[in-house]
């Protein structure tokens, strides 16, 4: 099993060395590689058990180690960056040749973010190397808020999870492209988009389709986890005898009938920050209950952060459909 802590200088020893350290962001914890190193890069892939064609965020700490791995940076991706990082937010531009193959799935560009977490960004101040991270979980499963969510699941392939606490937004980074003329959200996420047109006016929103994601790896289901989740509205309760076997995730009502301490309300207050750092512990929680045989689940108010969780919900709840 991986050691857990938040020795800064052993994450370093382990990534110049080639090996895989989780780390904590302001979003989920990533599964971190020298970004420039494809054989350290190599290893994400397959201790996920993530498909080669779905490519990574690469992370740093300075808008100046972003230029060493991107062509320009366009002026109104300029002006996002200086607003929100480090932050919840990843950009994708043209990508320099320095950055392998493997990390961008051969494609021209390259995601790239500084993240807002104190640990990571010392680490990455002290790395002359950029780190390729995608969340720290098993391919296709709830992306990881804690450090022991990464131990769990992924403890055995990783030499070291550096341990920043519970992470403060909850959800994955708001993706944004800027390869086409205008703007376009690719992935809604934790940085609201309401934000973000505050700065740089209007954007596009990608709506995920299943068939052909515009970003790889936003498919339909992504966030599902091992159990059945429905949307409220569509369970079927004249088929349903024992309702100590479902778990409800709920924006911040409680349901008749069903035990309360199945019911994990996301925020009391209805606020829907605090309703996405809680989303992926709540799935989480419901998912490894043995007596809980379904899980049940609605949308919350579709603005601010809303959005990502609706997003993720909705993938979530997917392959019911
Ligand atoms: O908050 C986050 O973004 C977290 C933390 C660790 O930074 N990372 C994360 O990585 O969520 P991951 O790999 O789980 O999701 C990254 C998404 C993937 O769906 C991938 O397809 C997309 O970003 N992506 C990365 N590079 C891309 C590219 N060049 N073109 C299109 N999509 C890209
Ligand atoms: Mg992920």
């Amino acid at each position: 099993m991986a050691t857990i802590g938040i020795d800064i200088a052993k994450a370093k020893e382990h990534l110049v060395a080639g090996e895989l350290v989780a780390i904590p962001t302001e979003t989920v914890y990533g599964l971190a590689a020298n970004a420039l190193n494809e054989e350290a890069v190599a290893k994400i892939f397959k201790a996920k058990n993530r498909p080669s064609f779905d490519p990574l965020i690469v992370h740093t700490n300075s808008i100046e180690k972003v230029e060493k791995v991107v062509e320009e940076i366009p002026a109104k991706a300029k002006k996002l960056v200086e607003t929100f990082w480090p932050g919840p937010l990843t950009i994708l531009l043209k990508k320099k040749a320095v950055v392998p193959d493997l990390v961008t799935s051969g494609l021209d560009s390259v995601a790239v973010r500084i993240p807002s977490h104190p640990l990571t960004l010392e680490l990455l101040a002290q790395l002359e190397f950029p780190l390729a991270a995608p969340s720290a979980n098993p391919f296709g499963y709830v992306s990881p808020t804690e450090a022991q969510h990464v131990e769990a699941q992924l403890g055995d392939q990783v030499s070291y999870i550096l341990d920043g606490g519970t992470c403060r937004v909850g959800v994955e980074s708001t993706i944004v492209s800027f390869l086409n003329e205008e703007p376009r959200v690719l992935r809604l996420g934790g940085l609201a988009v309401e934000k973000i047109e505050a700065v740089i006016g209007p954007v596009e929103v990608n709506q995920h389709s299943s068939s052909r994601p515009a970003a790889p790896g936003m498919l339909k289901s992504h966030y599902a986890p091992g159990k059945s989740i429905e949307l409220i509205n569509d369970f079927d309760w004249s088929k349903q005898s024992d309702f100590s076997e479902i778990g409800t995730i709920v924006f911040n009502k409680t349901l008749e009938n069903i035990p309360l301490q199945n019911q994990l309300i996301l925020s009391k207050s209805g606020d829907l920050d605090e309703a996405a750092r809680n989303l992926f512990s709540a799935l989480r929680f419901l998912d490894q209950n043995p007596n809980i045989k379904t899980i049940l689940t609605e949308f919350v108010p579709n603005e601010g952060l809303g959005r990502a969780i609706n997003d993720r919900l909705k993938r979530a709840t997917a392959h019911k459909k």
